[in-house]
């Protein structure tokens, strides 16, 4: 009876709109708030530890509370803003601060300062050229008829971190370079820790149709003191070395850059001088655009190996690096 009278009562005089609002607060107690305060929302915004790391830590819910005047209710309140489409580069951090507080009568404004920071890191790579003698790091270089490799090793060595252009070949085999020179195994090391390519079995009279050099293209292609293994002066065994040194030219020349060098460096006396290096160069279409001395000295570590092994150097004084241009330069 109680209740239909109280239902009565209700729809006889219903409850005024303007009620305040109510809510049950985190230790469950009821609670009432004022008409002239909204109650405040709370968003959990659940953000995943990467995108946040550089500068809040991990794991973490950040609950921003608003209210519908917008008024900030706590000065240190910051709002992170996170350019994911630059990731951990470019974050900004806008911190808003009170800065002052005017009593103007009724009202109170409170003056908003926004601080924007940028963080952004710039990664940049320094690169240097390392040069030695005739040649540089940025050149693509192939090397072939290698001995104990200490030539293209000591390239590599000046190059540094920078030897990744280096191809370094040889006719012999691994095995037959192992057996035959003491230092080949450092010399090799040297040049496969610093990023160079080494292949071996390359026969620079056929090297345009190998597998893997044959598609490439270099700025300078050197053969140091050419040389058939052959110690005869009679005209047969002097052939050898001439068609040694032509065979190589002709494959050069397909695989050399338009503005590259081919650099043949040899003795310049005694019978030597019979291959006429410069007129097997003019034959197969190259321009001989400079011959000059041959230091050794400039090029440190480099031993001057014979083809058939051993650890003695032939001596190499005197001696020219001629250099052969598909046109004239
Ligand atoms: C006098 S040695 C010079 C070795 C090395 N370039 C140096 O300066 O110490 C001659 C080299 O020419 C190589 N050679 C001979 N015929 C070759 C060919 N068809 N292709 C590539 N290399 C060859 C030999 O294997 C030998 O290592």
């Amino acid at each position: 009876m109680g209740q239909i009278l109280s239902n009565l009562w209700s729809w006889i005089c219903p409850k005024p709109r303007n009620e305040a609002p109510t809510s049950y607060d985190n230790q469950g107690n009821y609670q009432t708030f004022p008409h002239d305060v909204k109650q405040p929302q709370t968003h959990i915004i659940n953000i995943p530890d990467h995108h946040f790391d550089p500068i809040l830590g991990s794991g973490r819910n950040e609950i921003i509370e608003s209210y519908d005047n917008n008024k900030l209710s706590d000065p240190s309140s910051s709002d992170i803003v996170v350019d994911l489409s630059s990731g951990y580069e470019d974050v900004k951090r806008k911190e808003k601060k009170k800065k002052a507080v005017i009593d103007d009568g009724d009202q109170v404004i409170e003056e908003v300062v926004v601080l924007e920071k940028k963080v952004t890191t710039r990664i940049s790579h320094v690169s240097s050229v390392k040069k030695i003698g005739l040649y540089n790091s940025s050149q693509r270089i192939l090397l072939v008829g290698e001995g104990d490799f200490s030539f293209s090793a000591c390239l590599a060595v000046a190059f540094g971190t920078c030897a990744v252009n280096i191809t370094a070949t040889s006719l012999n085999s691994e095995d037959f370079l192992i057996k035959n020179y003491t230092k080949f195994i450092t010399n090799k090391t040297e040049l496969l820790t610093r990023g160079s390519t080494v292949i071996h079995d390359v026969d620079a009279t056929k090297m345009a149709k190998h597998p893997i050099l044959g598609c490439l293209l270099f700025d300078r292609i050197i053969f140091n003191f050419p040389h058939t293994g052959k110690f005869g002066r009679n005209d047969t065994d002097q052939r050898t070395h001439k068609n040694l040194v032509r065979g190589f030219m002709r494959n050069a020349k397909k695989m050399v850059k338009e503005d590259g060098e081919i650099h043949i460096t040899s003795k310049s006396n005694g019978f030597f001088l019979e291959w006429d290096i410069p007129k097997i160069g003019s034959d197969q279409g190259l321009n001989l655009i400079k011959e000059v001395k041959f230091t050794r000295n400039k090029y440190p570590g480099y031993h001057t190996k014979y083809g058939f092994g051993g650890d003695k150097d032939f001596d190499c004084n005197p001696s020219k690096t001629y250099t052969f241009t598909l046109s004239l330069k």
